[in-house]
């Protein structure tokens, strides 16, 4: 299989099909844009069966995703798709660098959800945009491509929030990608995840995503599993 690109934590395959690629889920973990880095036997795997369980329901809520279907334990088939260099951040409740910006305490309740967009580009340590920036990187073709992220993010949010509460987790933040298929069409593209999410146990309030790896919290791997076996339940 010749590799297409490798980032911090997929690989991206050719495959015989021009409009196809294979997604390959690693150990590897980051964080702080790659300032913190170590891996995770079998975190690959966990990651994998989450973010397809995940967008299978999303795509029976009717919001289009790239996947294919899951082909291993660590691979997805997924369309190719032009990624959109746009971080679509959705919060519910308050942390991580939303509290640092603008000194709200961690796990105070938004009074709405929220939706920022971050600029995809490591060099600048993917910093925070708002729509004009957008508009002048060329991000996007026009204005209504912003609004299209945006009406998606609250979508997924609605329907991922009521899918994690119903298995006793709070979905606090989460960051997705989009990306563009070959008619055009703006889809759900590259995870959604524990890496990617902010979860935590609505009993306990432990933490149970990358929170545990970003500040040493505890161990991401029993965590991460236990996210997995309580999704598996729902449906
Ligand atoms: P933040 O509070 O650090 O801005 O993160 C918001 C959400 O986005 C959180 O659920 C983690 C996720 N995220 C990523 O998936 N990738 C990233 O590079 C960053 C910074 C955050
Ligand atoms: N994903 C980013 C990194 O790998 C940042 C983060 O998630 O904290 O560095």
């Amino acid at each position: 299989m010749k590799l297409l690109y490798e980032g911090k934590a997929k690989r991206i395959y050719e495959t015989e099909n021009p409009n196809e690629v294979i997604c390959e889920f690693k150990d590897a973990l980051t964080a702080f844009n790659g300032e913190k880095a170590d891996s995770e036997a079998g975190k690959g795997a966990l990651n994998c069966a989450i973010t397809t369980l995940i967008f299978e329901a999303l795509e029976k809520e009717g919001i289009p995703t790239h996947l294919i279907k899951k082909i291993d334990e660590t691979k997805q088939l997924v369309k190719k798709v032009k990624i959109i260099p746009i971080e679509v951040v959705v919060r519910n409740i308050a942390a991580g660098s939303l509290s640092k910006r603008l000194g709200l305490k961690e796990g105070e309740k938004l009074p709405f959800s929220i939706i920022e967009f971050y600029y995809k580009n490591d060099e600048l340590n993917d910093p925070l945009i708002n729509d004009d920036h957008a508009m002048i990187l060329n991000l996007v073709e026009d204005r209504k491509e912003l609004d299209i992220l945006r009406e998606y993010g609250r979508k997924v949010n609605n329907f991922l929030k009521e899918f994690f509460d119903k298995v006793g987790l709070i979905l606090v933040d989460f960051k997705i990608e989009f990306g563009k298929d070959k008619e055009g069409n703006i889809i759900l593209a590259d995870e959604i995840t524990p890496d990617s999410c902010r979860l935590w146990d609505k009993k306990t309030g432990k933490k149970m995503d990358k929170d545990l790896f970003r500040f040493d919290l505890g161990d991401i791997k029993e965590a991460y599993k236990e996210v997995l076996n309580r999704l598996k339940e729902v449906k």
